[in-house]
């Protein structure tokens, strides 16, 4: 058998060779490039079987590499790799036939182990010529920040699942963004112009919630004047999103389970039943398997539910994307009146970054709310922030002496997040595993922050030391 051909396509020479080292190692036949235009040149020669390309190159991108293999040879695995991870680059990527999209930097064992996925699919496109990636159509809700691997997972997941009718069942603590996320898979889905249909099965009584989500006849009960249609029929076509669905009580638990099986509701009172094609969308933040174990809830609706079930890390699990996050509600708050605030200082973010977030990307962004409401200047100082979370940081500051802070008030964010790292490899006289412990995050992440704010690691250790 001839060995796989993999050809790869990044203009980064360093990370090129790397790539195709790696691969080389491997067994594979690989062959490097450094543009688009000569990796699709290399493909109308003869058979490749897999393709990884950077997305951002030179005159032709890895978007570009990846439509023109899809049309050229649709049997050919394409992922993409990026320095920089979003929702809409997943669901772009994805969209356009990507088989699977990696965000940079990634370690040898996970590539290797892709190539070895993408050639499992690449077998398996071959055998099934009728296989057609579902397509995926980028959102216009309000945008997801994050792009740390764990969020990468869940877009990845979004992506893949939107377009289906599948149930979900998104978990995840309190304000990890799971209604979010629940409006992303309907926006990117063929239902999108169809109605999404919130419902707080935690909010109404039992048969006040029945009644609201299955409708009513006339003279139902007391108080029902007149006919009305459920919450089930008003999404009718599109998607309902039953958030809290571990508060739902036991008599609507099989009313649900019901519909669900039978695609039809019954409306109280009713005795005749109405067909509906709806979309289900379930969300939680409390552990729905214990409560099965517990008998508070029914095990044939979870396994119902949980058709495809997404788990939403919680903030402290990806603190890499604090800053981005920060970023992002100081923007939304700069939209409305009051002096702009621009940035934060570096100790500001310091506590932002250390601090554990029980209430995850709500608490973030009420703080930043309330920061932004108090702060007398251009840049938040850790003064403005809320007393507790001031407070906790402070407990385990120990680690880092007060250094001259980035005073400038014309600097960016990122340029604060810049001297932040410069001053904590110093504190850390240039230790990367104390620098990413103070930061409150991996040493990967370390390095893919280093990465996104331009700055050579290793130039700034040796920066650092002569110091
Ligand atoms: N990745 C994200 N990017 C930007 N904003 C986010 C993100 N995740 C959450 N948010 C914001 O945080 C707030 C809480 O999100 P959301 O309501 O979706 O959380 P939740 O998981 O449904 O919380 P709960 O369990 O308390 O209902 C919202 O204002 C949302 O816009
Ligand atoms: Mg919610």
């Amino acid at each position: 058998m001839h060995p796989a051909t993999i050809l790869v396509a990044d203009d980064d020479a360093v990370a090129r060779a790397l790539l195709a080292e790696a691969l080389k190692k491997e067994g594979y036949a690989v062959e490097a490039f450094a543009s688009g235009e000569e990796t699709i040149a290399r493909g109308c020669q003869g058979h490749v079987d897999v393709v990884l390309t950077d997305i951002r190159m030179g005159a032709v991108d890895g978007l570009t590499v990846l439509r023109k293999f899809k049309q050229m040879s649709p049997n050919t695995v394409v992922v993409v790799l990026t320095a920089f991870g979003s929702l809409e680059g997943a669901v772009e990527a994805i969209k356009q036939g990507a088989y699977d999209y990696l965000a940079k930097p990634f370690r040898k064992d996970e590539i290797k182990l892709v190539v070895k996925r993408s050639l499992d699919h690449c077998r398996l496109l071959r055998e099934n010529a009728q296989f057609r990636h579902a397509l995926q159509r980028t959102s216009d809700c309000s945008p997801l920040v994050g792009s740390s691997p764990a969020m990468l997972e869940v877009y990845k997941l979004v992506a893949r699942v939107a377009e289906s009718k599948s149930t979900v069942l998104l978990q995840g603590e309190s304000g990890t963004g799971k209604e979010l996320i629940a409006r992303a898979i309907h926006a990117n889905g063929l239902r999108r112009a169809k109605p999404f249909v919130p419902v707080n099965c935690g909010a109404l009584p039992d048969s006040l919630l029945e009644s609201e989500m299955f409708g009513y006849e006339k003279g139902a009960f007391t108080g029902a004047v007149r006919t009305k249609a459920g919450l089930f029929e008003a999404a009718n076509g599109g998607s309902l999103f039953l958030d809290e669905i571990g508060e739902l009580g036991a008599a609507v638990q099989v009313k649900l389970l019901r519909v669900m099986q039978d695609q039809e509701v019954r409306r109280v009172g009713g005795t005749g039943s109405i067909k509906v094609d709806v979309r289900i969308i379930a969300a939680t933040n409390r552990d729905l398997k214990r409560l099965v174990t517990e008998g508070k809830f029914r095990n044939d609706l979870f396994y119902r539910l949980q058709v495809v079930p997404i788990t939403l890390p919680s903030l402290v699990e990806r603190r890499e994307d604090i800053p981005m996050l920060v970023h992002h509600f100081l923007q939304k708050c700069a939209r409305g009146e009051g002096p702009t605030v621009r940035g934060v200082l570096p100790e500001t973010m310091g506590v932002l970054t250390r601090y554990r977030w029980p209430g995850n990307v709500r608490e973030l962004e009420n703080a930043i709310e309330q920061a932004v409401s108090l702060s007398p200047g251009p840049l938040l100082t850790p003064d403005d922030l809320p007393e507790a979370i001031r407070h906790a940081a402070v407990e385990d500051r120990e680690g880092i002496r007060r250094s001259d802070p980035a005073s400038d008030a014309t600097l960016t964010l990122e340029e604060v997040e810049k001297r932040h790292l410069v001053l904590v490899l110093k504190e850390t006289k240039g230790n990367k595993v104390k620098a990413a412990k103070i930061l409150g995050i991996d040493r990967r992440t370390l390095y893919r922050m280093a990465e996104r704010l331009g700055l050579n690691l290793e130039d700034a250790i040796e920066g650092v030391k002569n110091d």
